[in-house]
Protein backbone atom coordinates (compact mmCIF):
# COMPACT_ATOMS: atom_id res chain seq x y z
CA UNK A 1 0.00 0.00 0.00
CA UNK A 2 1.38 3.45 -1.00
CA UNK A 3 2.16 5.31 2.25
CA UNK A 4 1.87 9.10 3.40
CA UNK A 5 3.53 10.85 5.97
CA UNK A 6 3.50 14.14 7.44
CA UNK A 7 4.42 16.49 10.81
CA UNK A 8 3.76 19.21 12.57
CA UNK A 9 6.25 21.20 14.70
CA UNK A 10 5.53 21.52 18.28
CA UNK A 11 5.53 25.30 19.21
CA UNK A 12 2.23 25.57 20.12
CA UNK A 13 -1.72 25.67 19.15
CA UNK A 14 -2.60 24.67 15.65
CA UNK A 15 -3.90 27.84 13.23
CA UNK A 16 -6.06 27.97 10.72
CA UNK A 17 -3.23 27.89 7.94
CA UNK A 18 -1.77 24.64 9.93
CA UNK A 19 -5.08 23.50 9.83
CA UNK A 20 -6.11 23.82 6.05
CA UNK A 21 -2.82 23.70 4.61
CA UNK A 22 -1.42 20.82 6.45
CA UNK A 23 -4.41 19.28 8.92
CA UNK A 24 -7.20 18.76 6.31
CA UNK A 25 -4.60 17.05 3.77
CA UNK A 26 -3.81 14.72 6.13
CA UNK A 27 -7.84 13.63 7.21
CA UNK A 28 -8.55 13.26 3.41
CA UNK A 29 -5.58 11.05 3.28
CA UNK A 30 -6.56 8.91 5.98
CA UNK A 31 -10.05 8.38 5.02
CA UNK A 32 -8.85 6.97 1.15
CA UNK A 33 -7.83 3.15 2.21
CA UNK A 34 -5.45 3.66 -0.64
CA UNK A 35 -3.24 4.81 1.53
CA UNK A 36 -1.00 3.87 5.00
CA UNK A 37 -0.75 7.29 6.88
CA UNK A 38 2.03 8.24 9.26
CA UNK A 39 1.69 11.70 11.17
CA UNK A 40 3.59 12.56 13.59
CA UNK A 41 4.38 15.55 15.98
CA UNK A 42 8.03 17.12 14.53
CA UNK A 43 9.58 18.07 18.14
CA UNK A 44 12.72 17.03 17.20
CA UNK A 45 12.51 19.78 14.80
CA UNK A 46 11.31 22.20 16.97
CA UNK A 47 14.64 22.16 19.02
CA UNK A 48 16.49 23.73 16.24
CA UNK A 49 15.37 26.86 17.31
CA UNK A 50 15.80 28.30 20.84
CA UNK A 51 12.89 26.85 23.03
CA UNK A 52 12.21 25.94 26.98
CA UNK A 53 12.17 22.31 27.72
CA UNK A 54 8.76 22.64 30.05
CA UNK A 55 7.51 24.48 26.89
CA UNK A 56 8.27 21.58 24.45
CA UNK A 57 7.10 19.09 26.84
CA UNK A 58 4.25 20.12 27.18
CA UNK A 59 3.96 21.28 23.06
CA UNK A 60 4.70 17.84 21.61
CA UNK A 61 1.39 16.62 23.61
CA UNK A 62 -0.96 19.02 23.08
CA UNK A 63 -0.31 18.58 19.30
CA UNK A 64 -1.46 15.00 19.64
CA UNK A 65 -4.48 16.17 21.17
CA UNK A 66 -5.03 19.18 18.23
CA UNK A 67 -4.29 16.23 15.63
CA UNK A 68 -7.09 13.78 17.77
CA UNK A 69 -9.79 16.68 17.89
CA UNK A 70 -9.23 17.42 14.66
CA UNK A 71 -10.32 13.82 13.58
CA UNK A 72 -6.85 12.32 13.22
CA UNK A 73 -8.20 8.16 13.94
CA UNK A 74 -5.38 6.10 15.19
CA UNK A 75 -7.61 3.21 13.94
CA UNK A 76 -6.98 4.69 10.64
CA UNK A 77 -3.48 6.39 11.12
CA UNK A 78 -0.17 5.82 12.94
CA UNK A 79 0.20 8.90 15.46
CA UNK A 80 3.30 8.99 17.17
CA UNK A 81 6.05 11.57 17.95
CA UNK A 82 9.08 12.02 16.05
CA UNK A 83 11.51 11.67 19.02
CA UNK A 84 10.14 8.55 20.15
CA UNK A 85 11.17 7.10 16.80
CA UNK A 86 15.02 7.51 17.43
CA UNK A 87 15.35 5.59 14.13
CA UNK A 88 14.60 9.06 12.67
CA UNK A 89 17.85 10.57 13.76
CA UNK A 90 19.90 7.27 12.84
CA UNK A 91 18.39 7.70 9.09
CA UNK A 92 18.78 11.36 9.00
CA UNK A 93 22.44 10.82 9.93
CA UNK A 94 23.41 8.35 6.60
CA UNK A 95 21.33 10.90 4.60
CA UNK A 96 23.59 13.56 5.63
CA UNK A 97 26.71 11.71 4.28
CA UNK A 98 25.15 12.38 0.90
CA UNK A 99 24.30 16.12 1.39
CA UNK A 100 26.26 19.07 1.23
CA UNK A 101 26.43 22.01 3.25
CA UNK A 102 26.01 24.37 0.22
CA UNK A 103 23.06 23.00 -0.50
CA UNK A 104 21.62 23.40 3.02
CA UNK A 105 22.96 26.61 3.25
CA UNK A 106 21.21 28.05 0.66
CA UNK A 107 17.94 26.81 1.28
CA UNK A 108 15.13 30.25 1.57
CA UNK A 109 14.29 28.51 5.16
CA UNK A 110 17.90 28.15 6.27
CA UNK A 111 18.30 31.40 5.59
CA UNK A 112 15.09 32.98 7.25
CA UNK A 113 15.50 31.08 10.33
CA UNK A 114 19.43 32.50 10.90
CA UNK A 115 17.40 36.14 10.48
CA UNK A 116 15.61 35.69 13.12
CA UNK A 117 17.74 33.96 15.50
CA UNK A 118 21.49 35.09 14.13
CA UNK A 119 23.16 33.86 17.43
CA UNK A 120 21.94 30.35 16.50
CA UNK A 121 22.55 29.01 13.46
CA UNK A 122 23.10 25.26 14.59
CA UNK A 123 23.92 22.36 13.05
CA UNK A 124 20.57 21.11 13.93
CA UNK A 125 19.31 24.18 11.83
CA UNK A 126 21.29 22.99 9.10
CA UNK A 127 20.24 19.84 9.33
CA UNK A 128 16.57 20.40 9.41
CA UNK A 129 15.94 19.49 5.43
CA UNK A 130 17.97 15.87 6.01
CA UNK A 131 16.28 14.75 9.49
CA UNK A 132 13.04 15.95 7.42
CA UNK A 133 13.84 14.02 4.19
CA UNK A 134 14.37 10.70 6.87
CA UNK A 135 10.69 11.56 8.12
CA UNK A 136 9.58 10.77 4.93
CA UNK A 137 11.54 8.34 3.49
CA UNK A 138 11.65 5.94 6.36
CA UNK A 139 8.21 5.23 5.77
CA UNK A 140 9.10 5.18 2.30
CA UNK A 141 6.18 7.46 1.84
CA UNK A 142 5.28 9.35 -1.55
CA UNK A 143 2.51 11.40 -0.54
CA UNK A 144 2.92 14.15 2.31
CA UNK A 145 0.48 16.48 3.07
CA UNK A 146 1.97 20.26 3.74
CA UNK A 147 1.41 23.74 2.86
CA UNK A 148 3.70 25.19 0.22
CA UNK A 149 5.98 26.89 2.05
CA UNK A 150 7.21 23.59 2.85
CA UNK A 151 8.03 22.71 -1.25
CA UNK A 152 11.81 23.34 -0.82
CA UNK A 153 12.30 20.87 1.75
CA UNK A 154 10.31 18.19 0.04
CA UNK A 155 12.45 18.74 -3.60
CA UNK A 156 15.33 18.11 -0.72
CA UNK A 157 13.64 14.65 -0.29
CA UNK A 158 13.22 13.72 -3.68
CA UNK A 159 17.19 14.68 -4.33
CA UNK A 160 18.16 12.33 -1.34
CA UNK A 161 15.93 9.68 -2.13
CA UNK A 162 17.50 9.41 -6.40
CA UNK A 163 21.16 10.04 -4.81
CA UNK A 164 20.20 7.43 -2.13
CA UNK A 165 19.13 4.94 -5.06
CA UNK A 166 21.80 5.90 -7.27
CA UNK A 167 24.24 5.30 -4.97
CA UNK A 168 23.70 2.64 -2.53
CA UNK A 169 20.61 0.58 -4.81
CA UNK A 170 18.06 1.45 -2.11
CA UNK A 171 14.33 2.06 -3.30
CA UNK A 172 12.87 5.06 -2.34
CA UNK A 173 9.98 7.05 -3.43
CA UNK A 174 10.52 10.64 -4.68
CA UNK A 175 7.72 12.30 -2.06
CA UNK A 176 5.78 14.86 -3.68
CA UNK A 177 3.30 17.65 -1.85
CA UNK A 178 -0.05 16.46 -1.35
CA UNK A 179 -1.66 20.00 -2.36
CA UNK A 180 -5.01 21.42 -0.49
CA UNK A 181 -7.31 23.86 -1.82
CA UNK A 182 -5.86 25.98 1.38
CA UNK A 183 -1.92 25.09 0.62
CA UNK A 184 -1.37 28.79 1.04
CA UNK A 185 -3.52 30.36 3.94
CA UNK A 186 -3.19 34.44 3.84
CA UNK A 187 -2.32 36.38 6.86
CA UNK A 188 -4.94 38.70 8.79
CA UNK A 189 -3.12 41.65 8.24
CA UNK A 190 -3.57 41.58 4.51
CA UNK A 191 0.38 40.62 3.91
CA UNK A 192 2.55 37.73 3.66
CA UNK A 193 1.03 34.05 5.23
CA UNK A 194 -0.77 33.41 8.47
CA UNK A 195 1.98 32.38 10.53
CA UNK A 196 2.30 31.89 14.65
CA UNK A 197 5.71 33.98 14.42
CA UNK A 198 3.66 36.66 12.72
CA UNK A 199 1.53 38.66 15.51
CA UNK A 200 -2.65 39.71 14.46
CA UNK A 201 -1.89 37.22 11.55
CA UNK A 202 -3.93 34.09 12.93
CA UNK A 203 -7.33 32.69 13.97
CA UNK A 204 -6.56 29.73 16.67
CA UNK A 205 -8.43 26.51 16.45
CA UNK A 206 -9.26 27.06 19.69
CA UNK A 207 -10.91 30.57 19.50
CA UNK A 208 -14.00 31.16 20.45
CA UNK A 209 -16.83 32.96 18.23
CA UNK A 210 -15.97 36.32 19.88
CA UNK A 211 -12.25 36.06 19.47
CA UNK A 212 -12.74 35.25 15.56
CA UNK A 213 -14.97 38.08 15.14
CA UNK A 214 -12.58 40.47 16.28
CA UNK A 215 -10.06 38.99 14.51
CA UNK A 216 -11.78 38.88 11.12
CA UNK A 217 -12.91 42.61 12.00
CA UNK A 218 -9.47 43.57 11.85
CA UNK A 219 -8.59 42.31 8.62
CA UNK A 220 -7.76 45.88 6.64
CA UNK A 221 -10.65 47.01 3.93
CA UNK A 222 -11.38 49.62 2.03
CA UNK A 223 -14.51 51.77 0.94
CA UNK A 224 -16.01 48.71 -0.35
CA UNK A 225 -16.22 49.48 -4.27
CA UNK A 226 -13.47 49.47 -6.76
CA UNK A 227 -12.43 47.56 -9.95
CA UNK A 228 -8.84 46.18 -8.60
CA UNK A 229 -9.35 43.46 -5.14
CA UNK A 230 -6.22 43.29 -3.65
CA UNK A 231 -4.55 43.22 -0.09
CA UNK A 232 -6.88 42.59 2.30
CA UNK A 233 -10.02 42.75 0.76
CA UNK A 234 -8.59 39.70 -1.39
CA UNK A 235 -7.51 38.21 1.97
CA UNK A 236 -10.95 38.34 3.07
CA UNK A 237 -11.94 36.97 -0.55
CA UNK A 238 -9.60 34.21 -0.14
CA UNK A 239 -11.12 33.26 3.28
CA UNK A 240 -15.09 33.44 2.24
CA UNK A 241 -13.99 31.03 -0.88
CA UNK A 242 -12.32 28.76 1.35
CA UNK A 243 -15.25 28.61 4.13
CA UNK A 244 -18.30 29.78 2.28
CA UNK A 245 -17.81 28.55 -1.16
CA UNK A 246 -16.50 30.25 -4.59
CA UNK A 247 -19.71 30.91 -5.50
CA UNK A 248 -20.27 33.25 -2.58
CA UNK A 249 -16.85 34.86 -3.57
CA UNK A 250 -18.10 35.67 -7.23
CA UNK A 251 -20.59 37.47 -5.75
CA UNK A 252 -19.14 39.65 -3.67
CA UNK A 253 -16.47 40.45 -6.29
CA UNK A 254 -19.32 40.81 -8.61
CA UNK A 255 -20.76 43.18 -5.95
CA UNK A 256 -17.61 45.29 -5.07
CA UNK A 257 -17.07 46.19 -9.00
CA UNK A 258 -20.82 47.25 -9.43
CA UNK A 259 -22.73 48.35 -6.30
CA UNK A 260 -20.21 47.77 -3.49
CA UNK A 261 -19.68 45.74 -0.70
CA UNK A 262 -20.10 46.15 2.82
CA UNK A 263 -17.76 44.55 5.12
CA UNK A 264 -19.32 44.17 7.91
CA UNK A 265 -22.08 41.87 6.82
CA UNK A 266 -19.72 40.04 5.23
CA UNK A 267 -17.21 39.06 8.35
CA UNK A 268 -20.23 38.67 10.54
CA UNK A 269 -21.25 36.01 8.20
CA UNK A 270 -17.23 34.94 7.37
CA UNK A 271 -16.93 34.80 11.60
CA UNK A 272 -19.97 32.68 11.50
CA UNK A 273 -18.31 29.70 8.87
CA UNK A 274 -15.28 29.32 10.19
CA UNK A 275 -16.76 29.22 14.18
CA UNK A 276 -19.49 26.29 12.40
CA UNK A 277 -16.11 24.36 10.94
CA UNK A 278 -14.27 25.04 14.16
CA UNK A 279 -17.11 24.07 17.33
CA UNK A 280 -16.88 20.41 17.47
CA UNK A 281 -12.87 20.29 17.10
CA UNK A 282 -13.01 22.57 20.09
CA UNK A 283 -15.77 19.98 21.71
CA UNK A 284 -13.75 17.20 20.69
CA UNK A 285 -10.36 18.29 22.34
CA UNK A 286 -12.33 19.30 25.80
CA UNK A 287 -13.10 15.62 26.37
CA UNK A 288 -9.64 14.43 24.88
CA UNK A 289 -8.11 16.50 27.74
CA UNK A 290 -9.53 14.85 30.31
CA UNK A 291 -9.03 11.40 29.23
CA UNK A 292 -5.25 11.47 29.92
CA UNK A 293 -5.67 7.37 30.02
CA UNK A 294 -6.50 7.46 26.39
CA UNK A 295 -4.33 10.29 25.12
CA UNK A 296 -0.85 8.01 26.62
CA UNK A 297 -1.80 5.02 24.59
CA UNK A 298 -2.12 6.89 21.66
CA UNK A 299 1.18 8.19 21.73
CA UNK A 300 2.19 4.69 22.91
CA UNK A 301 1.20 2.65 20.59
CA UNK A 302 1.94 5.07 17.79
CA UNK A 303 5.30 5.01 18.64
CA UNK A 304 5.33 0.81 18.73
CA UNK A 305 3.88 1.42 14.96
CA UNK A 306 5.92 3.78 13.59
CA UNK A 307 9.21 1.70 14.85
CA UNK A 308 8.42 -1.12 13.17
CA UNK A 309 8.49 0.53 9.70
CA UNK A 310 11.09 2.51 11.10
CA UNK A 311 13.50 -0.18 11.73
CA UNK A 312 13.10 -2.18 8.79
CA UNK A 313 13.99 0.74 6.46
CA UNK A 314 17.03 1.59 8.64
CA UNK A 315 18.05 -2.23 8.86
CA UNK A 316 18.12 -2.46 5.28
CA UNK A 317 19.52 1.25 4.26
CA UNK A 318 23.12 0.20 6.75
CA UNK A 319 23.12 -3.20 5.14
CA UNK A 320 23.20 -1.42 1.74
CA UNK A 321 26.02 1.49 2.34
CA UNK A 322 28.44 -1.23 4.22
CA UNK A 323 27.37 -0.69 8.20
CA UNK A 324 26.37 -4.54 8.82
P1 LIG B 1 4.03 28.43 11.23
O1 LIG B 1 4.50 29.07 9.95
O2 LIG B 1 2.82 29.07 11.77
O3 LIG B 1 5.13 28.28 12.26
P2 LIG B 1 4.51 25.65 10.74
O4 LIG B 1 5.77 26.02 10.03
O5 LIG B 1 4.59 25.00 12.06
O6 LIG B 1 3.59 26.95 10.84
O7 LIG B 1 3.67 24.74 9.74
C1 LIG B 1 3.04 23.53 10.04
C2 LIG B 1 2.28 23.06 8.82
O8 LIG B 1 1.24 23.98 8.49
C3 LIG B 1 3.12 22.95 7.53
O9 LIG B 1 2.64 21.87 6.76
C4 LIG B 1 2.88 24.24 6.84
O10 LIG B 1 3.07 24.14 5.44
C5 LIG B 1 1.43 24.47 7.18
N1 LIG B 1 1.14 25.90 7.17
C6 LIG B 1 1.60 26.83 8.04
N2 LIG B 1 1.13 28.05 7.74
C7 LIG B 1 0.35 27.89 6.63
C8 LIG B 1 -0.42 28.79 5.84
N3 LIG B 1 -0.49 30.08 6.13
N4 LIG B 1 -1.11 28.28 4.79
C9 LIG B 1 -1.07 26.95 4.50
N5 LIG B 1 -0.35 26.06 5.21
C10 LIG B 1 0.35 26.52 6.27
N1 LIG C 1 8.94 21.21 8.39
C1 LIG C 1 7.59 20.96 8.78
C2 LIG C 1 6.93 22.27 9.26
O1 LIG C 1 7.56 23.25 9.52
C3 LIG C 1 7.48 19.92 9.88
C4 LIG C 1 7.99 18.58 9.47
C5 LIG C 1 9.06 17.93 9.98
C6 LIG C 1 7.46 17.75 8.46
N2 LIG C 1 9.22 16.72 9.36
C7 LIG C 1 8.26 16.57 8.44
C8 LIG C 1 6.37 17.85 7.58
C9 LIG C 1 8.02 15.54 7.53
C10 LIG C 1 6.14 16.80 6.68
C11 LIG C 1 6.96 15.67 6.66
O2 LIG C 1 5.76 22.27 9.42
Amino acid sequence: MKRVLSGIRATGRLHLGNYLGAVKGMLELQENSDYETFYMVADLHTITVPYEVEVLRKNRREVIIDYLAAGLDPEKSVIFQQANVPEHVELGYLFSSITTIAKMQHLPTFKEKVKQHPEHATMALLNYPVLMAADILIYKAGLVPVGLDQEPHIEVAREIARRMNQDYGTDFPEPKRFATPGQYVPSLTGEGKMSKSVEGSYVNLTDSLEEIKSKIAKIPTDSGKGSEIVGGVKTLMEFVELFEGKEKRSSFEEQYRTSGVRYSEIKEQLSEAIFKELEPIQKRRAELEKDTEYVDRVIREGAEKARKVARETVKEVREKMGLV
